[in-house]
């Protein structure tokens, strides 16, 4: 659902193929390599071995096509500008990384220098405003009521990560010549229906597209987006 939510989302933005793309932090390729699909130019980095041999190993499911047009990058994000030897991206994604990292900042300007002038910057980030959200869900009160206030909290996964604002993420962005153009929320139903332990029948395929819409729809507007967990910010750097 979040890798079919925002690849609609970066479709309203992205130039149309051939165009070239950076996925900082891309992990296994979910957000990429549905885009190396649609005839994109696609280099994921990643720091990690392990992901990036996951990443492969997916990439040899895609047709030939699609795999040439995935490159590989080992590196970390804060590092990006010199690992891609000062090449400039019609877009650059950093999706679910930020939020593992003790400040934005580095990653950010990274990701802005990397974009191409007229380029778009994509950022998926943990929403600092619905950290009640998850806490409450599981009937985790006390959890729950301290989230309101909190700047992260321990993931699904159970390592601590931090959570990020719309609006300083923008300021970041904009800082590095970058202007918002849009923001999104990513899941909420589907993602409420799992906390509360509801059964969502995967195999259904006209339900799960049925779903799909609604999230894509929610996403976009007020007030569903702002209750989303995580966030999708989007910006377009200058020409100048
Ligand atoms: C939750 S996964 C997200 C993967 C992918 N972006 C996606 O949306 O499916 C987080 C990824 O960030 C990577 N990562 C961790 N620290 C990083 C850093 N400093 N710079 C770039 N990537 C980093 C991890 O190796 C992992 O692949």
């Amino acid at each position: 659902m979040r890798t079919y939510v925002l690849h609609r989302q970066l479709l309203e933005h992205l130039p149309e193929p051939p165009a070239t793309v950076l996925d900082v932090g891309g992990g296994a390729g979910h957000q990429s390599f549905p885009l190396a699909q649609a005839g994109y130019e696609v280099t994921l980095l990643d720091p990690s071995p392990a992901m990036l041999a996951k990443a492969q190993q997916r990439l040899q499911g895609l047709p030939g096509e699609a795999q040439r047009r995935v490159a590989f990058l080992q590196a970390d994000g804060e590092n990006a500008v010199e690992a891609v030897k000062g090449r400039r991206f019609a877009a650059v994604l950093c999706h679910g990384v930020l939020g593992y990292l003790e400040r934005p900042e580095p990653l950010v300007n990274q990701l802005c220098q990397c974009a191409a002038a007229g380029g778009v910057v994509s950022i998926m980030a943990g929403n600092a405003k619905t950290l009640a959200v998850r806490p409450a869900l599981e009937r985790r009160w006390d959890d729950a009521l301290a989230a309101f206030d909190a700047t992260g909290e321990v993931g699904v996964l159970g390592v601590p990560t931090r959570a990020d604002t719309v609006e300083h993420l923008s300021e970041l962005m904009q800082s590095q010549g970058v202007e918002t153009l849009r923001w999104y929320g990513v899941w909420l139903f589907t993602d409420w229906l799992d906390f509360s332990g509801a059964e969502i029948d995967l195999t259904d395929s006209r339900q799960v597209a049925a779903m799909a819409a609604v999230e894509l729809e929610a996403s976009r507007r007020d007030p569903y987006r702002q209750l989303s967990r995580p966030f999708h910010l989007v910006g377009r750097k200058g020409l100048g």
